[in-house]
C-alpha cells in the first residue's frame, strides 16, 4: 500500500469543514482591516530564502526542500529552487517585483501550504499551512509606525476571539535594530566563549557565526546556560525603546493583554524591533499558534526600496487543533437536510428534477438510486446524517405530493411539491 509521505497528511471531512470555517472567518476579519489577498508561487529561487530568512537559521540550514532544476539545454546550468518554508520572503519579493508600494497595496495576506523538513510530531508537519498577513510600504505611508504593530496585534486578538479560541497568551519582545544587534552579538560572543564547549554542536557553531540563534536551541542541557546570557532588552537604542513602549501603550489602551518575554528572538533573521508569538496551552510542546514581527530591512536586503513592514503567520494546522479543543467547533459541520430516495424504475429522473428545485432553495440534498430498496435508502440516509428522507415513487409523482419522513422523530407526512422547501427548512 502506498501511504502519504512522512510529515504530510490528508485533511479529511468532517475536519475540512473546520478549515473552511477558519478561512472564511479570516477573510471576513482581514477585510475589515483592508487586507487584500496575494497568491505567490509555492517554489522560489533558493537564494530568496537564503538572503531573506538567513543562512544560519534552522530553516535555511537544515529544513528546506531544495533541488537543482534542469536547465533548458544540456549545457545550461540548472537553477537551485526551494519549496517555500514560509511566505514573507515571497510576498516581499512580489512587493518589489510589481512595485506594489507605488500602487498603495500595503496590506497583503495569503493562505497556503509551506514546507519544512522538521521532525514530525503532534502539531508539527513537513507540509503545513499558514495564514500569513503583512503590512509593508514606503516609510512615507506610515509603515514604520508603532501603530501598525498594534493594529496587527489587535487584529489577531479579534480573530481569535471571533473563532471562540480562549486561553491564548501574547508574548512580546523587541529584538532591536541592526545597530543594537552589533553590540548585543558582541556581548553574546563574550558570554558564550567560556561556556560554549559545554553546549550542543549547533550552539558551538552559532556562538561563532550568529550568536543570536543560540536562543533557538531546544536542547534541555543548554537551557541553564542560555538563561544566564545577556538579553537584547539591555541593548535597545533610544529609537527602538521608544517604539516598543509606544506599541505597549496602544495595546494597553485598547485592552489587549500581553506578557513581555525577552528570550523571544524568533527563528528568522529578518526581524527588527517588535517580535511576538501567540501561544495556546492546549497544544502541548508545539504551543505557538502563530508568530511574527517587524522586518524593516528585508526589502532592501532583497534589492528593493526602503519598505519597513510587519506581519505574522498563523499555523493553520495548530489553529484548527485549538479550535477542536474549544467548544466552538461544534455545529460547524453541516449535515444534509434531506436524502432523496427514488423508488422504482424511471424515478431517477423525477428525483433529479426535485433535487434541482430543492438545492436552488439552499437545501443540502443527497440523492440515492432507483434500484435501491426502501430499506437500503433508509440506511444510506441515516449514514449520511440527513434530517429527512424524501420518497419519490410513482404514486408521489402522480399526486405531486411526496412522503417526507423526519429521521429523528419518525414522523411522516405527505407534502405537496410547492410546500417542500418551506416544510424542510422549518
Ligand atoms: P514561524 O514562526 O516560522 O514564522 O511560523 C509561524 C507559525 O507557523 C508557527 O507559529 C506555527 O504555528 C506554524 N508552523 C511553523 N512550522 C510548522 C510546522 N512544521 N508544522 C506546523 N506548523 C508550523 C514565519 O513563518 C514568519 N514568516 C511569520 C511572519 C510573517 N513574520 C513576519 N511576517
Amino acid at each position: 500500500m502506498i501511504k502519504a509521505v512522512r510529515g504530510t497528511r490528508d485533511l479529511l471531512p468532517p475536519e475540512t469543514a473546520l478549515w473552511n470555517f477558519v478561512e472564511s472567518a479570516v477573510r471576513d476579519v482581514f477585510r475589515a482591516y483592508n487586507f487584500q489577498e496575494i497568491r505567490t508561487p509555492i517554489f522560489e529561487s533558493t537564494e530568496l530564502f537564503a538572503r531573506g530568512v538567513g543562512e544560519e537559521t534552522d530553516i535555511v540550514a537544515k529544513e528546506m526542500y531544495t533541488w537543482e532544476d534542469r536547465g533548458r539545454a544540456d549545457s545550461d546550468k540548472g537553477q537551485s529552487l526551494t519549496l517555500r518554508p514560509e511566505a514573507t520572503a515571497g510576498i516581499v519579493r512580489a512587493y518589489i517585483e510589481h512595485k506594489l508600494g507605488d500602487r498603495g497595496l500595503n496590506k497583503l495576506y495569503c493562505i497556503g501550504p509551506m514546507f519544512r523538513r522538521e521532525r514530525p510530531q503532534k502539531g508539527r508537519y513537513r507540509q503545513f499551512y499558514q495564514i500569513d498577513a503583512e503590512i509593508i510600504g514606503p516609510p512615507s505611508a506610515g509603515s514604520e509606525s508603532p501603530a501598525r504593530d498594534a493594529e496587527v496585534l489587535e487584529m489577531l486578538a479579534t480573530l481569535l476571539d471571533r473563532l471562540g479560541i480562549t486561553g491564548w497568551t501574547l508574548e512580546l519582545n523587541s529584538v532591536g535594530c541592526p545597530n543594537d544587534r552589533v553590540a548585543f552579538n558582541e556581548a553574546l560572543r563574550k558570554a558564550l566563549d567560556p561556556v560554549k564547549d559545554k553546549m550542543c554542536a549547533d550552539c558551538q557553531r552559532r556562538a561563532v557565526t550568529n550568536p543570536l540563534r543560540v536562543f533557538d536551541c531546544k536542547v534541555p542541557e543548554d537551557q541553564p546556560i542560555i538563561d544566564a546570557l545577556p538579553r537584547i532588552s539591555q541593548f535597545l537604542d533610544e529609537g527602538c525603546r521608544k517604539h516598543f513602549e509606544a506599541v505597549q501603550e496602544i495595546l494597553t489602551k485598547v485592552g489587549i493583554p500581553f506578557s513581555l518575554n525577552d528570550r523571544l528572538v524568533r527563528g528568522l533573521d529578518y526581524y527588527t524591533r517588535t517580535a511576538f508569538e501567540f501561544t495556546h496551552g492546549a497544544l502541548g510542546a508545539q504551543n505557538a499558534i502563530l508568530g511574527g514581527g517587524r522586518y524593516d530591512g528585508l526589502s532592501e536586503a532583497l534589492g528593493g526600496p526602503a519598505a519597513p513592514g510587519i506581519g505574522f503567520a498563523i499555523g493553520e494546522d495548530r489553529l484548527v487543533m485549538s479550535l477542536q479543543e474549544s467548544a466552538s467547533a461544534a455545529g460547524v459541520v453541516k449535515k444534509p437536510d434531506l436524502y432523496i430516495a427514488p423508488l422504482g424504475a424511471g424515478m431517477n429522473a423525477e428525483a433529479a428534477r426535485l433535487a434541482r428545485e430543492l438545492r436552488r432553495h439552499d437545501l443540502v440534498a443527497d440523492l440515492g438510486d432507483e434500484t435501491f430498496r426502501l430499506k437500503k435508502s433508509f440506511e444510506a440516509a441515516t449514514k449520511a446524517g440527513a434530517k429527512y428522507i424524501l420518497i419519490v415513487g410513482e404514486n408521489e409523482v402522480k399526486t405531486d405530493a411526496f412522503a417526507l419522513k423526519n429521521l429523528a422523530t419518525g414522523d411522516q407526512i405527505s407534502v405537496p411539491r410547492a410546500d417542500l422547501p418551506r416544510r424542510i427548512q422549518e
